[in-house]
Order: structure tokens, then sequence, then C-alpha cells
């Protein structure tokens, strides 16, 4: 029988893969949330081949599509009655400005908006499950600068480097708020760095910033090796004492002050609650 029920994004890939397989060994009922759904299955196949465990699920949600997401949220909440561990883990940087389905700057709309109205639209689940939420953050947010004037992008040049940024220290944002809003009801909340990982990671990106990232390829760790502080979160009893942090390598490490401002943590939660709304159906 499974010990915990975990849904994982951006499984497909990566550090995802690693961390859903190393959750899979430890007997964890797996909920795959997944764009491309082929890509998904053969991920499914693979997991119960490698580790034996068939308690392997798929769902799609494609985070920069938000009715997508509440159609995966909708799904878990007809299928699940509790969930124990959400790793919102999907992630990307993009070379040139790129909208989302939605029309929000798709960094933003993948990184962190995605992610925002699936958890909160299966909050009643988290609460059953005492669910404990790993976000994969980056210490790329230490460049990050919170631009709520212009989450699009429409005054200020768009950079690849500062639009990533911004959106991994709103998911420093958005960890802090989970702790601080949810922990009466037992939920936790955790971001993490889990290191320069060799993956998929950037593999769209041009010019310098491809030089770099395939100079730096044989000095980067395994995405084995980058999944280990997110599968330690989701396992180590007694973590709910440290919600609120940010991990490397298993340690709670120091993120940047700015990661810190209650002022903007509690602007991109109203922010985002806003934006959320304004794409349901029908408004
Ligand atoms: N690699 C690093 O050095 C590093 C460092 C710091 C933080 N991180 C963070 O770690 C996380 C995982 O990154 P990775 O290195 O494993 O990258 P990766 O190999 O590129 O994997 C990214 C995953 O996200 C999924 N994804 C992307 N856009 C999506 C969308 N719109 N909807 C649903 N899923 C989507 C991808 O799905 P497909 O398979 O369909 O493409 C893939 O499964 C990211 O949040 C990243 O920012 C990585």
């Amino acid at each position: 029988m499974a010990l915990k029920t975990t849904v994982i994004t951006g499984a497909t890939s990566g550090i995802g893969r690693e961390t859903a397989l190393g959750l899979a060994k430890k007997d964890h009922a797996l909920w795959l949330l997944v764009r491309n759904v082929p890509k998904g299955e053969q991920l499914k196949k693979d997991i119960i081949a490698e580790t034996g465990n068939k308690n392997i699920h798929v769902v799609k949600c494609d985070l920069a599509d938000l009715q997508s997401v509440r159609e995966a949220a909708a799904e878990l909440s007809a299928k699940l009655v509790s969930v124990n561990v959400l790793i919102n883990n999907a992630g990307g940087i993009f070379p040139e400005k790129k909208l989302s389905k939605d029309g929000f700057e798709m960094t933003f709309a993948t990184n962190h908006l995605g992610h925002f109205l699936l958890t909160t639209s299966i909050l009643p689940l988290l609460e059953k499950g005492h669910a404990r939420i790993i976000n994969l953050s980056s210490d790329a947010h230490k460049m990050g600068k919170a631009n709520f004037d212009d989450l699009q992008w429409e005054q200020h040049k768009y950079s690849p480097a500062k639009a990533y940024g911004m959106a991994k220290l709103f998911n420093l944002y958005f960890t802090k708020s989970l702790a601080e809003k949810h922990a009466e009801k037992g939920v936790s909340a955790y971001a993490v760095h889990p290191g320069v990982v060799r993956t998929e990671f950037g593999a769209g990106m041009g010019g310098f910033v491809k030089i770099l990232l395939w100079l730096a390829r044989p000095f980067m760790i395994t995405a084995e090796e980058g999944a280990q502080t997110s599968i330690y979160l989701a396992t180590e009893p007694g973590m709910e004492k440290k919600s609120s942090q940010y991990f490397i390598k298993k340690k709670m490490a120091k993120s940047n002050l700015l990661s810190w401002s209650e002022e903007n943590r509690n602007k991109l939660w109203d922010i985002s609650k806003k934006l959320v709304a304004r794409s349901e159906p029908g408004k």
C-alpha cells in the first residue's frame, strides 16, 4: 500500500523525473501532471519498470494554460481524498518574450502563475493531507527584482535572465505566503535550489548563454543529484518546523534579503489572485 500521495509537475524531464523515480522507490503514489500526455505515459511505464510501483497516474496539465490547470485540479479533486506532498517543479527560461495562452509573459506564467492556481485550487486536498508543498526556486532569485508594475515586460526591454530571476524570487514569496497562511491547517511549504544541474533547462537559449551552458556542462551535477533536496523535503520526518525556509543540498540556506519582504509577498498573492480570476471562463 502506498504511504504518501504526491502530486508533481515537470516530471517528464530532468530534476522532476529523478524526483518522481526517487519517490516511487519510497512507495509514494504519484500523480504526474504533464503537458505532453504521451511523454507522461512513457514516464509512467519507465517508473513502473524501474521501481515496481504501479501506483502512478498521469494527468494532463499545461501550466501555461490556466484552463488546463483548472481541469487538472478538478480531476485531482474528483479522484483523491487528500494530497501529502505537492512538488511545484516545472519551470523554464525563455530566450524571447512569449505569451502564455491567457496572455501572460511565459516565464511568469510557467514558473509562478500556473503553480499558484494549481496549489490554491487543491487546498482542501492539501489541508486534508497535512501536505508539504515544495517549490523549485533557484539561486537565480538573487538576480531578480519584483517589478509588479511591468510583469508583462511592456515598459522594460525583455531579459530572459531578469524574467527568470523575478519568477524564482516569486517562488520564494509564494513559499512564505503558503507557510504563513496555511500553517494552522497543518500545511507546510519549502523552497529549493537544486544546484546547477545537467538537464534540458535552457536548451532553447541561443548566443552567449548557450555557449556558457555548454562550457558549464562538465561541472554540473546530475539530475539524480539535483533531485535529492526535493526527495529529502518530501520524506524526512519532522521538517514542519522548518516550513517557509529555502533549502540547498538538504540544508537550510540564506535567500536574498529581498525574498523576506512581507509587503512584496502579500502584493504577489493579491495580484496572482486577481490575474487567475480574470482568466476564468466568462470573465
Ligand atoms: N537545471 C538547473 O540547473 C536548475 C537550477 C535551479 C533551478 N532549477 C529549477 O528546477 C526545475 C526543474 O528544472 P529542470 O532543470 O529539470 O528542467 P527541464 O529538464 O527543462 O524540465 C522542465 C520540466 O518542466 C516541464 N514544463 C515546462 N513548461 C511546462 C508547462 N507549461 N506546463 C507543464 N509542464 C511544463 C517540462 O515538460 P516537457 O517535458 O513537456 O518539456 C519538463 O518536465 C525548474 O523549476 C527550474 O527552474 C533548475
